[in-house]
């Protein structure tokens, strides 16, 4: 190990303080600093590139090499050639022999913001000697996150692929190269006239394969990857080419670094990178395809990076941000580079996924039916734009396989969802004053005098309270009830619930639909308008169907499908009192354990008694024509896929054309999103069809072009007419 560990405590604390304006280390002199950063970011790059585990985001790496980069502008003579600055980054592992790149493999400068891009786009017209007005294009591209290579072409062949190393000489991984599906052995450059080129390029792996390697992984009892880029950085250094084919990765080829003809002399081929891109597309590499854009200005540059960095979950590779490049060559040329980046290219950096900070303190939650819930309390950070400061820990085994201690640094991510996770513990970073997490075995929310114990079922990961006597449980059941899940009652969230509950006002769901309308109207921050909208969101939530009254009754894995199956079959709720455990069971898609938790409930005369105070409320109990709505078909041709409907449809009412859509497996959605797959447009479509279309990712449909889809399939398809 090139660090001791009290060393990386030591280099982790102080890369934090240096961000922290409020921290006493900024009274350190400009020099010692300088001499600091050096150091700190010698070990980073270490960290990042010969571990593959780093310990601070890329945000808070790039934020110490700008500090540094600013000094090193103030004070030239105290830069040294030892700067990390002044060489591309740290050393080589030794695995694999060295080779050198036919031209240095540089790094990138990054932006983070409109501003940022608008001072690049000025820097670029200032060095090429261009006015504010004169055209200034940029091609904008993914900033691909996983392993970069260059590649040689000698006379149609590969002959050589590196990593990226130094900058200089990287490290020769041809025989792995050579297993890369995307990258063609053979390519017709010399049609071109071209008889050598190096291209450069990011060797990636989808993030659904790494996923299911990853599953797989778990169930061989084999450690997990951390991440998707590691993944793929780590497989091109593999010894054997045929473990690195197993992990099925990618190449992108995003630059065409050198081309020299026959006698060896350099050649410029084209104008535009733009039309560089595109060659190599058409001799058979990937490339960036409707991901890639030239833009007209650095406005319209700024408005793909930010599109992208709202859609960028929905991209089937981990990308970190985009790349924006002069698209003309000649000014590229006329500009050059420092010695870390070409100064006309920069990327832009989406919004830190990934942050490290400290786990405090665990809290438990009881959730509607028992389960206690670990929470870690983290000292506030901030997460692609948010900042956090709880996040779950799930359950014991989570707590034990990340080996969690309180007082330990760690990484947490924002992955494809809004929902913080704890990627790992750091446990490198500890001095020794952290404690073991102990989960409790007796309930932790209960506040009476008598103990309860909690349970674990066979094969389930959370412990629960059998028998909450503090109406923690009931809390969580009225939360859930009124849930846009359950009842959808617009306007009670959790927080008035909570209001409520602690006045006394609610301590049932049955509660909710005797509320006294006028007491409301008396509370701070309500008035009578604010009373008179919850009583009509409450009075709407009185009528709904069945199915969102039984799967609001927080019944143990009583899902929304199962919900809904039970409804079609029943004319009111309370029959289900009468069902033998077999009329459960004898339905597909009911498995034995949701039907015996349905059973058990129907059984509970208080349960009963709780829906005929409903029913008596005025709460519907019978079954209404949308419970018997078809279930989403388990098949079909468009299977998986969302769809919208917008515009006047000339065959098909709107209605007839959703289900029609439903019954081929998609779902239909209300709005435009990154989530939407399709888009049916019919005549006078007007802003959803023209949002579609600016996303680029949706797939626009004529009714015709529909109808013809479900056709295909199912020659008969009609309109259901019962619906
Ligand atoms: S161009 C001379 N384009 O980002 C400029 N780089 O931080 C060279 N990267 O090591 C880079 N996607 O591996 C460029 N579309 C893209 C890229 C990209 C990912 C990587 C590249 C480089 C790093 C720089």
């Amino acid at each position: 190990m090139r660090y001791t560990s009290e060393q990386q405590r030591t280099f982790y604390l102080q890369s934090l303080a240096l961000l922290d304006p409020a921290d006493p280390i900024q009274q350190l002199s400009d020099q010692s600093r300088m001499d600091l950063l050096k150091s700190l970011i010698v070990y980073h790059e270490w960290r990042y590139y010969i571990r593959h585990d780093p310990v601070i985001s890329d945000f808070e790496y790039d934020q110490l090499y700008k500090q540094l980069e600013r000094l090193e502008d103030q004070y030239p003579q105290w830069v040294g050639t030892d700067s990390p600055t002044r060489r591309v980054s740290a050393d080589l592992g030794s695995d694999f022999p060295e080779v050198p790149h036919l031209s240095p493999m540089l790094s990138l400068a990054n932006s983070y913001d409109e501003t940022d891009l608008r001072e690049f786009d000025q820097q670029v017209r200032k060095f090429a000697g261009l006015t504010g007005d004169d055209p200034l294009a940029y091609t904008v591209e993914p900033k691909f996150d996983g392993g970069s290579i260059a590649l040689v072409y000698e006379n149609d062949l590969l002959v050589r692929a590196a990593t990226r190393g130094n900058g200089e000489r990287g490290e020769d991984i041809t025989h792995n190269a050579r297993v890369l599906r995307s990258l063609p052995l053979r390519a017709a450059f010399s049609e071109y006239g071209i008889a050598k080129v190096e291209l450069r390029g990011e060797v990636l792996i989808r993030k659904d394969i790494f996923e299911k390697i990853n599953a797989s992984r778990a169930e061989e009892g084999l450690s997990l990857f951390a991440n998707a880029r590691n993944t793929a950085s780590g497989g091109l250094r593999m010894k054997d080419p045929r473990d690195l084919e197993k992990r099925g990765l990618e190449a992108f080829i995003y630059q065409m670094a050198y081309t020299a003809d026959a006698a060896g002399n350099e050649l410029q081929l084209f104008e535009t990178h733009d039309e560089r891109i595109a060659l190599l597309g058409k001799l058979g590499f990937k490339i960036p395809e409707q991901e890639r854009k030239v833009c007209r200005d650095i406005a319209e540059a700024t408005r793909f990076c930010l599109d992208w960095q709202e859609k960028r979950d929905t991209y089937p590779y981990e990308i970190d941000g985009m790349v924006l490049k002069v698209n003309e060559l000649s000014i590229q040329q006329r500009i050059g580079s420092t010695s870390h980046h070409p100064r006309w290219a920069i990327a832009f950096k989406f919004r830190a996924k990934q942050a490290t900070t400290r786990l405090l303190d665990v809290a438990y939650q009881v959730g509607k039916i028992g389960s206690i819930t670990p929470v870690a309390k983290v000292t506030p950070v901030q997460l692609a734009g948010v900042t956090i400061s709880s996040i779950s820990l799930h359950n014991e085994d989570f707590i034990r396989q990340k080996d969690l201690h309180k007082g330990d640094t760690i990484l947490v991510e924002r992955a494809g969802d809004v929902i913080p996770y704890i990627v790992k513990a750091m446990p490198e970073l500890r001095d020794g004053s952290e404690q073991p997490i102990v989960f409790p075995r007796e309930c932790p929310i209960n506040d009476s005098d008598t103990p309860v114990l909690l349970v674990r079922a066979e094969g389930e990961a959370a412990w629960r309270c059998p028998n909450c006597v503090c109406g923690a449980q009931d809390l969580q059941r009225i939360i859930f009830h009124v849930s846009k899940d359950a009842m959808d009652i617009d306007g009670m969230g959790k927080s008035i619930v909570e209001r409520f509950y602690e006045l006394g006002w609610i301590r049932s769901i049955a509660d909710i639909y005797r509320l006294d309308y006028e007491n409301i109207a008396q509370l701070e921050g309500f008035g009578e308008k604010s009373a008179n909208n919850l009583r009509q969101a409450i009075d709407k939530a009185k009528e709904n169907p069945i199915h969102r009254l039984l799967h609001s009754l927080s019944i143990h894995h009583l899902g929304k499908k199962v919900s809904r199956i039970l409804a079609a079959r029943i004319g009111h709720v309370l029959e289900l009192r009468n069902w033998s455990p077999e009329d459960f069971t004898d339905i597909k898609d009911i498995g034995p354990i949701v039907a015996e938790n349905v059973r058990a409930y129907f059984q509970q005369p208080e349960h009963i008694e709780l829906l005929q105070t409903m029913e008596s409320l005025g709460v519907n109990l019978t079954r209404k024509e949308e419970d018997i709505l078809p279930e989403p078909a388990a098949s079909g041709p468009l299977l998986g896929k969302t769809i919208l409907f917008t515009g006047t449809l000339q065959e098909l009412d709107r209605k007839a054309a959703q289900q029609m859509a439903q019954q081929a497996g998609a779902k239909v959605l209300s709005a435009v999103s990154a989530n939407l797959n399709i888009l049916v447009a019919g005549e006078k479509a007007g802003s959803k069809l023209t949002k579609a279309r600016e996303l680029g990712t949706v797939q626009i449909l004529s009714e015709a072009e529909f109808l013809a889809i479900i056709k295909a399939q199912n020659p008969s398809a009609e309109p259901d007419e019962s619906y």
